[in-house]
């Protein structure tokens, strides 16, 4: 069967290859669940990965399959499987148990371990190939009425596990009604993150770069959020007016915002921190004002990466909701479907595209 595989560490090495079909064998005790992947989500870790900047094989290969944002449907389970049956959507999760105390209590997105195993980005094979193998433990049940945005769940788990983090810390707090967040950013995590804090009941302010009206803009604004292009608005400014945030969840991939978000946090806030920024950049920041607004404000920062299970549930809670209370906006994410394992190129352009914000890999049609 097909697969798209890189060389990883080595920069555009992007290509279709022939690899062995997966057996429910590939899974020992008879829970071997085979998945048909239907679609396959890219971001800009797939393209870092492509770009030479991030990942490795799985041990004893040389190239490792992409793609970690998967939706698919059971085709076989082996004879000791009840979780999940043959005609069930399902997303597979990302990240594999290792060794500490969290893997082992199925936390593996909390592990300390230095090195992690993750599908389609490190030491592990992804899912831009036609089918998988893989254990039901690992694997999320898609209601078949989400399965037009069922790609969109990957994304949606990173965000979940960043809100459901900032309410648990928040707890501290004994009451805590936020009432104003912001969001930083309006790729798919901002998206999704200013989709999940309106079913909250937050009233959003989402910056992004670009001026409106654009499809983001529509979008934001389409769920009641507000859209503010930091060209007209600075950050300072829009928070006298908007502010102060309770809550303010930062996605633009751009780390130096981290820091000028700390400075617009409002007492007992919490900052959620989700870009993954590989870079080597440096800034200069006011500490003294920073850390003095933090003590005497109470506040709080924290990163947060990848997603478990609870995360996952949590997402397909919200989507249903998503879909309920703001029919067709999840499908308007889905801007650049490509057709085809053998079109892998074009998605890699199409990452890259303004106007683009959820580049898929249609591999199989959703029936
Ligand atoms: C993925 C996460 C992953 C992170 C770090 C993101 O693109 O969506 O699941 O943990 O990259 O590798
Ligand atoms: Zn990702």
């Amino acid at each position: 069967m097909k697969a798209i595989t890189v060389t990883p560490r080595t920069s555009n090495s992007a290509r279709l290859r022939d690899i062995p079909q997966p057996t429910l064998d590939d899974v020992p005790g008879g829970r071997g669940v085979l998945v048909k992947v239907l679609r396959v989500g890219l971001d800009g870790t797939d393209k870092e990965i492509n770009a030479g900047e991030y990942g490795a094989p799985p041990p004893g290969s040389d190239f490792l399959i992409l793609g970690h944002e998967s939706f698919g449907v059971v085709e076989q389970v082996g004879p000791a499987v009840t979780e999940v049956a043959p005609g069930d959507h399902v997303v597979c999760m990302v990240r594999r148990p290792g060794d500490s105390i969290y893997d082992s209590i199925a936390m593996p997105d909390f592990t300390l371990d230095e090195t992690y195993h993750e599908h389609g980005i490190n030491l592990l094979h992804g899912f831009l190939t036609e089918a998988y193998v893989d254990e039901p433990r690992f694997l999320i049940r898609i209601p078949g009425e989400l399965r037009r945005v069922g790609v969109l769940m990957e994304p949606t788990s990173v965000i979940e596990k960043g809100i459901t983090q900032a309410f648990e810390i928040q707890r501290r707090m004994k009451v805590w009604r936020p009432e104003r967040a912001a969001v930083l950013g309006a790729g798919t995590i901002g998206l999704l993150a200013a989709m999940a804090l309106r079913l909250r009941g937050l009233d959003v302010s989402t910056f992004g770069l670009d001026e409106p009206p654009y499809l983001n803009s529509d979008l934001i604004e389409a769920l009641g959020a507000r859209y503010l292009s930091t060209k007209r608005v600075s950050l300072p400014d829009a928070s006298k007016e908007f502010g102060p945030f309770d809550l303010i969840f930062e996605a633009t991939g751009f780390s130096p915002l981290a820091f000028e978000a700390m400075g617009e946090l409002g007492k007992n806030g919490v900052l959620v921190l989700s870009s993954v920024t590989g870079g080597s950049r440096t800034t200069e920041v006011k500490s003294d004002a920073l850390n003095l607004g933090f003590v005497l404000g109470n506040k709080v920062m924290f990163g947060t990466v990848n997603a478990n299970r609870e995360h996952f549930e949590a997402g397909v809670r919200d989507l249903a909701t998503c879909q309920a209370h703001y029919p067709g906006w999840l499908e308007r994410l889905l801007t650049h479907p490509i057709h085809g394992l053998e079109k892998y190129e074009k998605a890699f352009e199409a990452l890259g595209e303004r106007g683009a914000i959820k580049v898929y890999v249609e591999v199989a049609p959703l029936e």
